[in-house]
């Protein structure tokens, strides 16, 4: 059974989204083991408590350079005996000694189709923002491996999901997470706690 951390930052419906699929069996060898969140307020830290899921808090601002806070949060995730780092929400940059120590064992969950609207600035509602600005008819989600690029990590699953032409970012935020997010999440996690995942010339294969 492999252990799964969740950060978060926010809200937490893809949280909530993953400890549902773990009550109906969807997570197949995997459980959420703890929580994680860079800020004290965040409600997915009473979804947490609500479910009996452990939680810590650890904050960028109580660190004085980005590689002693990236330090602190891969010795927290040792500590905690992750097998698996899901960014749900996650809205903290870290770097360089997460990334090595989970080289292809974290999965973020974006707000669009990558390669478009991701990257520096491409977060939350700005994402939905840009993607009604641009006019585009399909958006969704993507499920993807992080690496030291943001958002350019090899991407497990993707689904589109329609605009439409009386849109705001919040209508179609709701409809990527309800038809989008809060599907391929727990299923990219249920695939690498199966060992489905095969990373290969960064592209992720998935043996069902
Ligand atoms: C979700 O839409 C997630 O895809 C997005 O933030 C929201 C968090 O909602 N993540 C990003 O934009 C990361 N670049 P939640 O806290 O309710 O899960």
């Amino acid at each position: 059974m492999k252990n799964i951390a969740v950060l978060v930052s926010g809200g937490g419906t893809n949280l909530q989204a993953l400890i549902n699929a773990q009550k109906s069996g969807e997570i197949i060898n995997g459980r959420i083991s703890c929580v994680i969140s860079s800020n004290e307020k965040a409600y997915a830290l009473e979804r947490a408590k609500q479910n009996g899921i452990a939680s810590r808090v650890i904050k960028r601002r109580d660190f004085q350079t980005q590689c002693e806070y990236d330090d602190a949060l891969r010795d927290i995730l040792k500590e905690e005996k992750a097998d698996l780092v899901v960014l749900a929400g996650f809205m903290t940059i870290f770097g360089g000694s997460v990334i090595n120590e989970f080289e292809n064992r974290i999965i973020n969950i974006h707000p669009s189709l990558i390669p478009s609207f991701c990257g520096k600035g491409f977060y939350g509602l700005h994402v939905h923002e840009a993607a009604l600005q641009r006019g585009v008819k399909l958006t969704g989600a993507t499920a993807h491996f992080v690496n030291e690029i943001c958002d350019g990590g090899p991407i497990i699953i993707q689904k589109a999901v329609e605009t439409q032409p009386d849109d705001t970012p919040e209508t179609l935020q709701k409809r990527v997470m309800e038809q989008a997010e809060w599907k391929i999440l727990p299923k990219a996690v249920s695939l690498f706690c199966q060992d489905k995942l095969k990373v290969e010339n960064g592209k992720v294969i998935i043996s069902e």
